[in-house]
């Protein structure tokens, strides 16, 4: 990959994403140049001359699933899912007692492990009333790799480890490889995903009342991040809380975010 071909891809993906990979020359071809030989193509030139050329947005997609880094796992921070059950849920739960409808994103939610984990806290939590309300979790992702793991819910016994066997019981099946469990109908239900690109105009009808956006903003650069703060705050109930990554933070100086505790944020 010359000078030249890396930065025309990592000025795509930026421009296209967010995602600045502006000194991961190694991490970009380390990733993509095995595809690159397999699909054919002489040198990176033809293939993102190919990437812009095609409109039906399938290479497009595959390069984003090749480049988009997708490490997640269940229960991961585990302590947003405890002060989501003993602090926001009651509070949502008077707040929204007629309506009965919640709005939650998880924003980049990978292979599925975090919106199933917020799932089954919202199904623990309202336990026999859950039927009278709909808190649908929307759970999405630009990778469409990712979004196809995710709905297909299928892990492996070492992957839900983390979870309290009570949970496992109740919202996985075994696979018959012993291996493998997948997420029951039940709590698929609970969860619609969507690709979506966080760098695009917010398409919501409703205020979001929670958003877990955790772990992504890493990715972009301070003005992206700004950019995406504004949008998120605007997207939030007054009152609603934004969850990011414990290791993240976030500049508050063009939005009032009220800071609840790190990584927990509230408008
Ligand atoms: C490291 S994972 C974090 C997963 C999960 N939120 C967690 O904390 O465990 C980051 C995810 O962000 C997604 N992502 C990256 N850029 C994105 C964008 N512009 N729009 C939507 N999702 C994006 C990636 O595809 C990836 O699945």
């Amino acid at each position: 990959m010359t000078d030249e071909e890396f930065y025309r891809i990592h000025v795509y993906l930026k421009n296209r994403c967010g995602i600045d990979m502006s000194r991961k020359k190694e991490i970009i071809a380390g990733r993509l140049d095995n595809y690159i030989k397999i699909g054919g193509w002489n040198s990176y030139t033809e293939y993102m001359n190919d990437v812009t050329a095609d409109f039906s947005g399938r290479l497009h997609n595959e390069l984003v699933n090749i480049l988009t880094t997708n490490h997640t796992y269940f229960m991961r921070e585990f302590e947003h899912f405890q002060f989501l059950k003993e602090e926001v849920l009651p509070w949502l739960k008077k707040k929204e007692e007629e309506k009965k409808d919640l709005y939650i994103w998880c924003g980049a939610s990978s292979t599925g492990e975090e919106p199933y984990t917020l799932a089954m806290v919202l199904k623990e939590f309202f336990g026999l009333e859950k039927s009278l309300w709909d808190t649908k979790v929307l759970a999405t992702d630009i990778s469409t790799e990712v979004l196809q793991h995710a709905t297909e819910g299928i892990y492996t016994k070492e992957q839900i480890s983390p979870l309290p066997e009570a949970w496992k019981r109740r919202f996985f099946r075994n696979l018959s490889d012993h291996e493998h469990v997948q997420v029951t109908k039940e709590l698929k239900d609970e969860v619609i995903f969507r690709q979506f690109n966080l760098m695009d105009l917010f398409p919501f009808k409703h205020k979001m009342h929670v958003i877990f956006l955790r772990n992504v903003m890493i990715y972009f650069d301070a003005e992206t991040k700004c950019q995406l703060v504004e949008k998120l705050y605007d997207a939030l109930e007054p009152g609603g809380y934004l969850f990011i990554g414990r290791t993240e933070t976030l500049d508050r100086s063009n939005v009032p975010f009220q800071l609840v505790q790190p990584s927990i944020f509230r408008k």
